[in-house]
């Protein structure tokens, strides 16, 4: 077998060591099969000549990939390039198989349940791939940066500038466990130790975020939301508050989305008064209605008011919840408290997944998944509101946007949200009553005023031909609870 040429390596080394970038180098022309198996490298001293790197640097990544499998050394003879590979040595391993649709009976997966991502149409065979890519790498096993890799954050700096209008680079982003983490960590910055005001949250609203208030006694307060108006601007920019939680594209679970005067309002209001917005765009890629409104981040950022932002995303819904990883992106000097807080609370995140997800990324599977899902969803919700006007006429409204992978609809009958929630429930059918995201009676004044019953259902998970059959049985429930009360 011949000599490897080696006149074709470029150590680029941007955010690494040499050693990283040069074991990047070899083990990508091994992958991608440019050096065949069974060739032989260099020799570390006439390589570190060439490259113009110390003999060490060389020394150091030879062993490393010969302790991953990629090469192997022959005594006197020198380093070659295995004959199988680990990650090809990997791929015969056959894919784990994916949980069938339907089969995995936890009520959050069950039909009609909120916030659940399409799984079957997940690529997982892909992802496998990607994941397989990176799990043999030892490197990747010690502590990694807190922040996330290098790799995935450049990743994400891309893709948000590019689809959400996101102003940021890297340095900004820290990698979470998903949107949870992400807000409490952003709630917990934002908190000075003389803090009188509260933080202000959206009601009917994404209760995860009041649970992280109670948990860490933080001060707060509620700001309406109503199905006509959306939030209650006036109301926010008229009070004294540390800052606000907003889900402004496509506000949770109530789906109106904040217009562009608006949120100019409310960024001018956190500008002023030196105060935080914590934007989280939960599912903003998926709007049918209109275009999807620019990120307050990006607004704010045009505003000279992007310190005052802090942005939060997550996979759960791009690709799916088991994932758990989330990003937000802060002010540059705001991320080393980001970064202390992240390490109370959890330390790193699991650094193969970060990997495979950069890759995923910048190789475009995430932007395919996602302009294929695009469509998949707008038909779903086609179909359930088609469904929705056959078996309901004009006895429920839906009240909610074309956008994201749940629908919220209301009714003025007597019928009691949450019975007809848990009469449901008893046939397989997970829907949430509106209750379910009101603060308790005590929290505010508010909650006594009349309203119409709601409830929220998910369709991103449901089968389209499951979707028309479980709104009829939907119906049957609901006339039949408006008959007894008649
Ligand atoms: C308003 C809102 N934010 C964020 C998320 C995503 O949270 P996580 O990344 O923790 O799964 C959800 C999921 O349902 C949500 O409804």
């Amino acid at each position: 077998m011949a000599d490897i040429d080696t006149a074709n390596l470029v150590l680029v080394n941007e955010g690494h060591t040499l050693q990283q970038a040069l074991f990047e180098q070899i083990r990508e022309k091994i992958l991608c099969g440019s050096w065949l198996a069974g060739a032989r490298l260099p020799s570390t001293r006439a390589l570190a000549s060439e490259l113009k790197v110390s003999r060490n640097t060389v020394i150091y990544t030879y062993e490393q990939l010969l302790a991953e499998g990629y090469l192997v050394s022959k005594a006197k003879s020198g380093f070659f390039v295995a004959v199988t590979p680990p990650d090809q040595f990997l791929t015969t391993v056959s894919p784990i198989s994916p949980t069938p649709q339907g089969t995995n009976n936890s009520p959050s997966n069950r039909l009609f349940s909120p916030g659940i991502a399409d799984l079957a149409q997940f690529p997982i065979k892909q992802w496998n791939r990607y994941l397989q890519r990176h799990v043999g790498r030892s490197s990747l096993l010690g502590n990694q940066d807190l922040q996330g890799l290098l790799a995935l954050r450049e990743a994400l700096a891309t893709y948000l500038t590019s689809s959400r209008s996101v102003e940021c680079c890297a340095d900004q982003i820290i990698v979470t466990s998903g949107a949870q983490q992400s807000i409490a960590i952003a709630l917990l910055v934002t908190q000075s130790s003389n803090a009188t005001a509260p933080f202000l949250v959206e009601y009917p609203g994404y209760r995860q975020v009041v649970k992280v208030l109670e948990l860490f006694n933080i001060k707060h307060d509620y700001v309406k939301v109503s199905g006509g108006s959306g939030l209650d601007v006036d109301s926010v920019v008229s009070r004294s508050a540390t800052g606000v939680y907003l889900t402004p594209s496509n506000q949770y679970p109530m789906g109106c989305s904040l217009n562009t005067d608006q949120r100019l309002q409310l960024i001018e209001w956190a500008k002023r008064g030196k105060r935080w917005i914590i934007e989280d765009d939960y599912d903003s890629e998926f709007q049918f209605d209109s275009r999807p409104f620019r990120s307050m981040q990006g607004l704010a950022a045009q505003a000279n008011a992007a310190d005052q932002v802090i942005y939060i995303g997550s996979t759960s819904k791009v690709m799916f919840n088991a994932l758990r990883i989330g990003y937000m992106v802060v002010p540059k000097h705001l991320a080393a408290r980001c970064l202390e807080v992240k390490d109370a609370l959890s330390g790193d995140t699991p650094s193969h997944v970060q990997a495979a997800l950069a890759d995923f990324i910048t190789e475009g599977g995430l932007v395919r998944h996602i302009r294929k899902m695009r469509r998949v969803y707008e038909a779903k919700f086609q179909v359930m509101t088609a469904s929705i006007q056959q078996y309901f006429g004009r006895d429920w409204v839906v009240i909610s946007q074309g956008a994201g992978l749940h629908i919220t609809v209301e009714w003025r009958s007597n019928v009691d949200e949450v019975l007809l929630s848990t009469q449901a429930e008893q046939v397989g059918i997970v829907v949430r009553p509106m209750r379910f995201y009101q603060p308790a009676q005590n929290k505010i004044m508010l909650s006594r005023e009349p309203r119409n019953s709601a409830i929220v259902l998910g369709f991103g998970n449901a089968s389209m031909d499951d979707i028309a059959p479980s709104v009829e049985r939907l119906s049957k429930l609901y006339y039949d609870l408006l008959d007894e009360l008649e």
